[in-house]
C-alpha cells in the first residue's frame, strides 16, 4: 500500500505521522511546494520509527506548482490525499478560501493523476464539499474514487462534545463510549449532527441529556473547527489528520467500514449533482456503498438547508 499526501502542512504531516504509527502502509510520500518542508517532516517522522516500532517508509519531496516531473515519486499510489491550499485564519469561513484553493486543488489533482491513474483520492482542502465536487468535475473520475473528508472529523468532534455533556451530567463518559454521526456539509452553519440517534454505550443520549445539553453539543460541534482556529490562530490538524488516516485505513485494508464522508449524490437522499456528507461504506474501491438512513422531519429540513448551502458554494466554482 502506497499513500501520497499532497501538502506537508500541519494536516498533511499529521496524516503521514498517524499512518506511519499504524504501520499498515509500505510507503507514504509527502509532497509540498515549499523546499525542505516535506523532506524535513518526513525525516522527523522517520526518526520516531525506532521509538514507535513501525516499518512504514515516509519520504518527503518538493515539487513546484507546475513541475509535473516533481510528482514522479508519488507514482502508483493506491490512495492520494489532497490537503493543499491555504488554511483559514480566525474570522474566516471555509468558503472564504474557495477561489485560491480551487486553483490549487485543480493543479495538484491533474499532476497527481498523471502518475497514479488508478488512485483513490481523499480531498481535505477547504471548502471541502465544493473542492470534492470540483475534483470530480475536473477529472471525470468515477464517483467512488473521489471522497471528501469532513464527516469523520465532525462525528469525532460530536462524540467529544457529547461526552463532555454526559460528564457534566454525572455520567463517566469518554468519547469512545459515545457513538454519533454527523452528515451534511462540512461548514460552521449547516452540518447536521444527528443527536436523535447518538448513543452512550447503546443508551440513546436524548434519554440522558436535556434538550439544552444536546443543543449545546450540537452547536459546539458545528463550530468545532472555527473554535480551534480562534484558539490556535490557524486550522486544526490533529483530528482532521486522524480522521483522514482512518479513511485511508478503511480503504487500504478493505475494511468496509461505515464512515460518514463527502460523496457525489446521484439520487441518494433525493439529491443529485452535488457532493455532501452522508454515511458510506469505505473499502478497497473507495466508496463501496452509500447507506440510506431515514431522516426525521427536523433532520430532513436541516439536511435540505445543508444541500442548499453546498449548491450555493458550488455555484461560485468556475467550472
Ligand atoms: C476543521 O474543521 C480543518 O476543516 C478543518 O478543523
Amino acid at each position: 500500500m502506497k499513500v501520497s499526501i499532497i501538502g506537508a502542512g500541519n494536516v498533511g504531516a499529521t496524516i503521514a505521522n498517524v499512518l506511519a504509527t499504524k504501520n499498515f502502509c509500505s510507503e507514504v510520500v509527502i509532497l509540498d511546494i515549499k523546499k525542505g518542508m516535506s523532506e524535513g517532516k518526513a525525516m522527523d517522522i522517520m526518526q520516531t520509527a525506532q521509538l514507535l516500532s513501525f516499518d512504514t517508509t515516509v519520504t518527503g519531496v518538493t515539487a513546484e506548482p507546475n513541475d509535473l516531473k516533481g510528482y514522479l515519486p508519488t507514482a502508483n499510489s493506491d490512495v492520494i490525499v489532497i490537503t493543499s491550499g491555504i488554511p483559514r485564519k480566525p474570522g474566516m469561513s471555509r468558503e472564504d478560501l474557495i477561489d485560491t484553493n480551487a486553483k490549487i486543488v485543480t493543479g495538484v489533482m491533474y499532476q497527481a493523476l498523471q502518475y497514479s491513474p488508478n488512485a483513490i483520492f481523499i480531498i481535505i482542502s477547504n471548502p471541502m464539499d465544493a473542492m470534492t465536487y470540483l475534483a470530480l468535475k475536473r477529472t471525470h473520475l468515477p464517483r467512488n474514487r473521489v471522497i471528501g473528508q469532513g464527516g469523520m472529523l465532525d462525528s469525532s468532534r460530536f462524540c467529544y462534545f457529547l461526552a463532555q455533556e454526559l460528564q457534566a451530567a454525572g455520567y463517566p463518559a469518554t468519547p469512545t463510549d459515545v457513538d454519533g454521526i454527523v452528515i451534511g456539509g462540512h461548514n460552521d452553519k449547516t452540518m447536521v449532527p444527528l443527536a436523535s440517534i447518538a448513543t452512550y454505550r447503546s443508551i440513546p443520549v436524548n434519554q440522558l441529556l436535556s434538550k439544552e445539553q444536546l443543543d449545546r453539543a450540537v452547536a459546539q460541534t458545528k463550530i468545532g473547527g472555527a473554535t480551534l482556529t480562534q484558539l490556535i490562530g490557524t486550522s486544526a490538524w490533529y483530528a482532521p489528520g486522524a480522521a483522514a488516516a482512518a479513511m485511508v485505513e478503511a480503504i487500504a485494508l478493505d475494511a468496509k467500514k461505515l464512515i460518514p464522508s463527502c460523496v457525489y449524490l446521484d439520487g441518494e437522499y433525493d439529491e443529485k449533482d452535488l457532493c455532501i456528507g452522508v454515511p458510506v461504506i469505505l473499502g478497497k474501491n473507495g466508496v463501496e456503498k452509500i447507506i440510506h438512513y431515514d431522516l426525521s422531519g427536523d433532520e430532513k429540513t436541516a439536511f435540505a438547508d445543508s444541500v442548499a448551502n453546498a449548491r450555493e458554494t458550488n455555484s461560485k466554482l468556475k467550472l
